[in-house]
């Protein structure tokens, strides 16, 4: 289809292509500026890390261009979500949403920038998934089929019930999930809340990488305290594996190499709080579920 649509473009006359080029190289920059301008504005407001729970409906379709404001439709008017309510965070690749669907349930709507994402970064992972046979060579391909991936990894990963969000659909480069927080507030890091029970909270990052690993065949290769929300859940701690984008398969010909920075960022944190644990000691934890889960 592409290859017919690039031939079509290509018969047509010079002088047409021209303008074509001109009014998309124009309308390419002013979502930028537009882009540009929202994170700066978002970017004086922030508290902290944290951005404050703004209304952002006037603003959002400054924000994004037009194919991903059609998909936001489609998969809005499909039933997946109904408001975009505020934005929770904006990352380098994707802005977070809270949003409600029409039962008044909270999701959390994740936005891959197709103008700004560090495609680059990304190729790094597809290649070598088996599960991706025609890497795409078009950013917005790549930031397409980065989404996908990022779904099937939380159905992977909700199905060996390793703590993730909830997967409820998504469309292009639009995921919506489960919204992690109480009350409506979205809950907060690892890195910036911390937790009281360091043993309970080690025990759970050891059960999600075990169930990973040996039930879902995942490494998820981004692994730190920054993509670990906790959750007050019945008075405790509960941990919450974010941002699965990046999780490879086993066979992924790096997977050694990102287990092994997974651990290490993991045992790092640990250490970092008193709660010493070697990398070793952490591998020898993980193989014990092993009996535990099969
Ligand atoms: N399901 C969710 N429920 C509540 N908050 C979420 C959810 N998913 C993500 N967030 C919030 O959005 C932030 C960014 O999410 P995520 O790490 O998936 O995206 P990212 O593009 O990698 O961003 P960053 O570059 O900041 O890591 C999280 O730190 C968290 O505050
Ligand atoms: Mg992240």
């Amino acid at each position: 289809m592409k290859n017919k649509k690039g031939k079509e473009n290509y018969e047509k006359n010079t002088e047409l292509n021209n303008y074509e080029e001109e009014a998309e190289k124009r309308k390419k920059n002013e979502t930028n500026n537009e882009l540009n301008k929202y994170e700066q504005e978002t970017e004086r407001e922030k508290q902290g890390k944290r951005f404050p729970q703004k209304k952002v409906s006037k603003t959002f379709d400054k924000v994004f261009d037009k194919e991903t404001l059609d998909t936001i439709h489609k998969i809005s008017t499909a039933g997946l979500f109904d408001v975009l309510e505020f934005v929770i965070s904006t990352g380098k690749e994707a802005y977070v949403f809270r949003s409600t669907d029409k039962g008044g349930n909270f999701r959390a709507v994740k936005i891959y920038k197709t103008l700004t994402s560090d495609f680059h970064n990304m190729t790094k992972y597809i290649e070598g998934d088996k599960r991706f046979k025609n890497i795409p060579k078009e950013k917005k391909e790549i930031v397409i089929e980065w989404t996908k991936k990022e779904f099937k990894n939380l159905e992977k990963l909700s199905k060996a019930y390793a703590s993730v969000p909830y997967p409820i659909g998504y469309k292009n480069n639009v995921l919506v999930m489960e919204f992690i927080g109480e009350n409506g507030e979205a809950s907060k890091t690892l890195k910036e809340a911390g937790v009281k029970d360091m043993e309970n909270a080690y025990q759970q990052i050891v059960e999600f990488i075990a169930r990973s690993f040996y039930l879902s065949n995942l490494i998820h290769a981004d692994l730190s305290e920054y993509n670990i929300l906790v959750k007050n859940f019945e008075g405790k701690e509960k941990l919450v594996v974010i941002d699965v984008g990046q999780a490879v398969l086993k066979s992924h010909p790096k997977a050694e190499e990102f287990l092994g920075r997974d651990l290490r960022n993991i045992s790092n944190y640990f250490s970092k709080k008193g709660f010493e644990k070697s990398e070793e000691e952490l591998r020898k934890d993980i193989r014990k579920w092993k009996e535990k889960l099969v």
